[in-house]
């Protein structure tokens, strides 16, 4: 039974107990209709506490009843039934109170928080909004404003805050239960006080009309805060019952949008990720004492990471002046954290004392149990710093390498403990991305990668396991649409359209400001690398090299594809000529793209390479693919994902489209057999993940 009713004295306690985060199954709504009908029905009850038991109160609707048909009894009769009650209910929340969970609470007649309760309406992440009377009832406790902001922002608001908006009436000052039950026992025999009751805010169209436009541009494409807008002024205007009337057929609007199918792909997407059958039940070795080896734009990141979780770390550098210049970065990175209100200064004082140093020394890191390399991208360097590493460090100590193509079965060799050495591929700035690939080589041992993904935890970093190739997931994916990309530019399209094409798919940033923002020195200095490899047949960027030896190196020389004058990138008029002399050289005639074909291009090679990567085991699944390239690549989350996009788009039609390129360039396009498999056998790229994908 997830929700049952018992009485204490005069007051009756409904509690819900669903685990692990007491979501609003159906079990659950129909539980608690039968609660209100038992506790209606009890003449001996004057108030009742709504309470849950375990983590946290109810923190939403069930999400993976999401997308099935819907079972009664349907969430907002159950919230009318409680608000329609003659006798009050006090809502006791704690943990996160979330969603249809805190839209629950908003249908109690009284609500009291734990201090450390978090409570919102993350519904527009789902691409959904609140439909269970979130966008009536709350503008109705805090006023117009706040719950807009609340709603279309997503923000978690804490208890005190949240009282001081009205969302709730108390923040309880010890023990809950108890606080909730002298509330109730307060409230006993009084009429109940109903949020539908209270008088709604005026709501001005000029008002909703800015806020929208404001969130078109910081959110381009997604429509679920457009529609939630309109949703709460256009409901306002109503009386209550149309208000909801309204609200409940514009959530069921968005429940059939391709965007709430994404963005629910996304969530499920970034939880399985962390299920890998290799490490269940394995436990991890300990990692309190880190090491970091290499102090510049990685390594620091690295470091503030562990240390803004709590972890101790020693950062070694080649000399004394780049330890000192590491020591700088790392200090500079915290205060930006303390100037962000993430960090107390007491705190960063603390951890500058007594957590953090740096050495020139690797006898230094004989007690980390985990050492994190982050030196310059070369094979040769990499095993010196193996082999040595392999001299200092503990017997059981985990030794990862931050390297982003290079391969760590290799790098492993250097040792005489390949079983401890792992792949730990951050994305840069490393203390604020999310995404951790967790390069699992020949030889890793289960324990070292449940120790990379207890690290991720630790650093609440979604970890994705991926297998040694060159680039591991991402960054091979990015290898191969770039090079799709700067075809493109070498045939005619200008850097700036593909930027734009691009941006108005969903992506974070284009490919050109990207190249800007990591330096053109990175791609030149990669590309010399690999030109000995090269096949007759690849396609050479020509212009970016001409960039480079110009000393357009991006945002750092103040000019790359953009201009920087003033910090914003503007287009530079220089850049067309440049092209133009280029393809004149190779002898190519330029021709034109549309914004379509530059999209169909980029996704066809993405999700090419993707499929490959899947098929050869680099990545696990399709999902995993979708978690990296959300996480670490700025592909729009309300797209899903490449894999999720490509089943969404038809791999029939991918398959067309890649058949039509590989006609011009048979080279660079070959169908990944996984895609052509799929397609024949009326299969989607879905079908691979599981069942652990919404
Ligand atoms: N429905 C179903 N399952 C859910 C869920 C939900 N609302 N929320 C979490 N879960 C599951 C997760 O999938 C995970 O399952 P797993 O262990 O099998 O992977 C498990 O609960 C634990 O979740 P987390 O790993 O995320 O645990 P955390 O402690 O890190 O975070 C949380 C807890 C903050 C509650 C986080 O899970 C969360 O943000 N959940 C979603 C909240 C949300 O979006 N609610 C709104 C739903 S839409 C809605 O309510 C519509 C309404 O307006 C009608
Ligand atoms: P960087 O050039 O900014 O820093 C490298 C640092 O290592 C320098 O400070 C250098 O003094 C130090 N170093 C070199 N040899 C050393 C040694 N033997 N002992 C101690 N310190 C030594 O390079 P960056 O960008 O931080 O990259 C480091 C690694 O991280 C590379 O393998 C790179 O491929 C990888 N990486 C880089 C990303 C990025 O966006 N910059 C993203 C993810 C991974």
């Amino acid at each position: 039974m997830p929700v049952t009713y018992t009485r204490q004295g005069r007051i009756g306690i409904i509690t819900i107990d669903n685990p692990p985060v007491n979501a609003l199954s159906q079990a659950v709504r129909a539980g608690l209709m039968a609660a209100a009908d038992a506790f209606a029905a009890d003449d001996g009850a004057e108030a009742a506490v709504l309470c849950c038991a375990g983590r946290t109160w109810v923190a939403g609707a069930d999400i993976s009843e999401f997308g099935k048909p819907p079972a009664q009894p349907f969430l907002p009769e159950v919230i009318d039934r409680i608000e329609a009650l003659d006798k009050p209910v006090v809502a006791a929340l704690h943990g996160t109170a979330l969603g249809g969970g805190l839209e629950l609470a908003l249908g109690a007649h009284a609500r009291i928080a734990a201090p450390d309760t978090r409570m919102g309406l993350p519904e527009v992440t789902l691409g959904l909004l609140p439909g269970a009377g979130g966008t009536q009832r709350l503008p109705r406790l805090v006023g117009l404003e706040a719950a807009l902001d609340i709603i279309t922002s997503a923000r978690q608001v804490p208890a005190r805050q949240a009282a001081d908006l009205g969302m709730i009436d108390q923040v309880a000052d010890g023990d809950l239960t108890a606080a909730a039950m002298a509330l109730a026992e307060e409230l006993a025999g009084q009429p109940p006080r109903r949020t539908c009751d209270r008088p709604a805010p005026a709501a001005e169209d000029a008002q909703a009309e800015v806020l929208k436009a404001q969130l078109a541009r910081k959110l381009p494409g997604q429509i679920a805060q457009q529609v939630a807008v309109d949703t709460v002024t256009g409901g306002l205007a109503l009386p209550f019952a149309q208000g909801m009337a309204q609200e409940r057929a514009a959530f069921r609007r968005l429940m059939d949008s391709p965007q709430r199918a994404a963005l629910i792909h996304a969530f499920f997407a970034e939880r399985a990720v962390a299920h890998l059958p290799r490490i269940k039940g394995i436990a991890s070795r300990p990692l309190d004492r880190t090491g970091v080896i290499g102090g510049g734009t990685m390594g620091a990141g690295i470091a503030v990471a562990c240390l803004l979780a709590g972890l101790d770390v020693t950062l070694i550098e080649r000399d004394a002046e780049a330890a000192a210049k590491a020591q700088g970065t790392v200090e500079t990175l915290l205060e930006g954290a303390v100037k962000r209100g993430k960090l107390a200064a007491t705190r960063r004082d603390e951890i500058l004392s007594v957590a953090f140093r740096t050495d020139t020394d690797y006898a230094a890191l004989a007690q980390a149990d985990l050492i994190v390399e982050a030196v310059f991208e070369s094979m040769e360097v990499k095993e010196q710093v193996f082999a040595a590493l392999d001299r200092v460090a503990k017997p059981g100590a985990v030794l990862a390498t931050n390297t982003s193509y290079l391969n760590v079965n290799r790098i492993a060799d250097a040792t005489s403990r390949p079983a401890d050495v792992i792949g730990l591929h951050f994305f840069s700035p490393a203390h604020v991305m999310r995404l951790l690939e967790v390069v699992v080589a020949d030889r890793t041992a289960p324990e070292v990668v449940a120790t990379g993904f207890a690290l991720a935890k630790r650093l609440k970093k979604i970890a994705v396991r991926a297998g040694v190739c060159d680039g591991f997931i991402g960054n091979r994916i990015l290898s191969h649409y770039r090079a799709a990309v700067d075809a493109m530019v070498l045939d005619g399209a200008s850097p700036y359209q593909v930027d734009r094409a691009l941006t108005d798919f969903g992506f974070a940033m284009g490919p050109y400001a990207v190249s800007d923002l990591a330096g053109l020195d990175i791609g030149y200095l990669t590309r010399q690398r690999k030109a000995a490899d090269r096949h007759p047949r690849d396609r050479v960027p020509v212009f970016a090299d001409r960039l480079y030896e110009l000393g357009r190196l991006g945002r750092k020389s103040g000019r790359g594809y953009y201009r920087y004058e003033g910090g914003t990138p503007q287009e530079d008029p220089e850049l067309a000529p440049l092209l133009d002399q280029v393809r004149a050289d190779l002898g190519i005639s330029p021709r034109n793209f549309s914004d379509e074909e530059i999209v169909a291009r980029t996704m066809a090679a993405m999700v090419n390479e993707a499929a490959r990567v899947v098929a050869d085991g680099t990545a696990l699944r399709p999902l995993d693919v979708d978690v990296v390239m959300l996480n670490g690549y700025g592909f729009p989350r309300w797209r899903g994902g490449p894999m999720h996009w490509a089943d969404a788009r038809g791999l029939d039609r991918i398959l067309s489209d890649i058949d039509r390129f590989a006609a011009e360039d048979d080279h660079f396009w070959h169908t990944a057999p996984l895609l052509r498999e799929l397609a024949a056998q009326g299969r989607s790229l879905a079908d691979l993940n599981g069942g652990t994908s919404a």
